[in-house]
């Protein structure tokens, strides 16, 4: 997947799930072809056929589990997202946290079925610490930031710096309040691969030319 990447996550926004799922994700595909900016989406596993099967663009999942086939009921297979058509999946999100040990298994097991896997941390220290199970991308969110105005780049720019010093350049997302082109900018002048974000885009008067401003920051 080409860097630097705008990753937004949909949640369980009513904005953002069922067909409005799919309208949002038309939108995110055609600000991707208009401009060539490299831009993905996460939806919840339920959204995730769908939208995939209708958009040229990575779709990944919110969130897996450590299981393959066999006796496991309610829980999210990686082998079946992949199949659903997902590119990859979002591990660990501050609002989904998993054990150290179960996420380093869930981490495996959805490379193992061929998923490109991004790990959220809360801290630079947990980044580096996650970033020791071989994920593909590392985001890095202050929960305390998410779902606010006041992003991480203005708020915390030492978390991104820091992170991107643990883990490596070109490895590293950050989140938590993006919602400008200068919030990219920043991240991005911080080292960051990215960015990470939700609310700026689902909750958006018209997601359109919020998603068109975000993306101008990445030049
Ligand atoms: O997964 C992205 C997210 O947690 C950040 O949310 O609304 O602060 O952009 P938001």
């Amino acid at each position: 997947m080409k860097l630097p990447l705008i990753l937004v996550n949909f949640k369980l926004y009513e904005q953002a799930t069922g067909e409005r799922a799919l309208k949002l994700a038309k939108i995110h595909e055609k600000i991707a072809e208009e401009t060539g900016a490299s831009i993905a989406i996460a939806v919840n596993a339920l959204d995730l056929q769908k939208v995939s099967e209708s958009v040229n663009l990575p779709v990944f999942s919110q969130h897996v589990d450590p299981v393959g086939f066999g006796s496991y009921t309610g829980r999210i297979m990686p082998y079946a997202v992949k199949g659903l058509g997902a590119y990859g999946t979002l591990l660990n999100h501050a609002e989904y946290p998993v054990e150290y040990e179960t996420l380093r298994e869930t981490v495996e097991r959805s490379r193992e079925a061929g998923l490109f896997v991004i790990v959220c941390a809360d801290t630079a220290e947990q980044a580096e610490k996650v970033a020791s199970f071989n994920p593909d991308l590392v985001a890095v969110e202050p929960p305390e930031l998410i779902g606010g105005d006041i992003s991480v780049s203005k708020a915390e720019p030492e978390i991104v710096e820091n992170a991107v010093r643990l883990v490596g350049e070109n490895r590293v997302l950050v989140g938590a309040g993006v919602k400008s082109a200068e919030d990219v900018k920043i991240a991005l002048s911080l080292g960051a691969a990215g960015v990470l974000l939700a609310s700026g885009i689902t909750k958006a008067e018209d997601p359109y030319y919020a998603l068109l401003d975000l993306v101008s920051g990445l030049k």
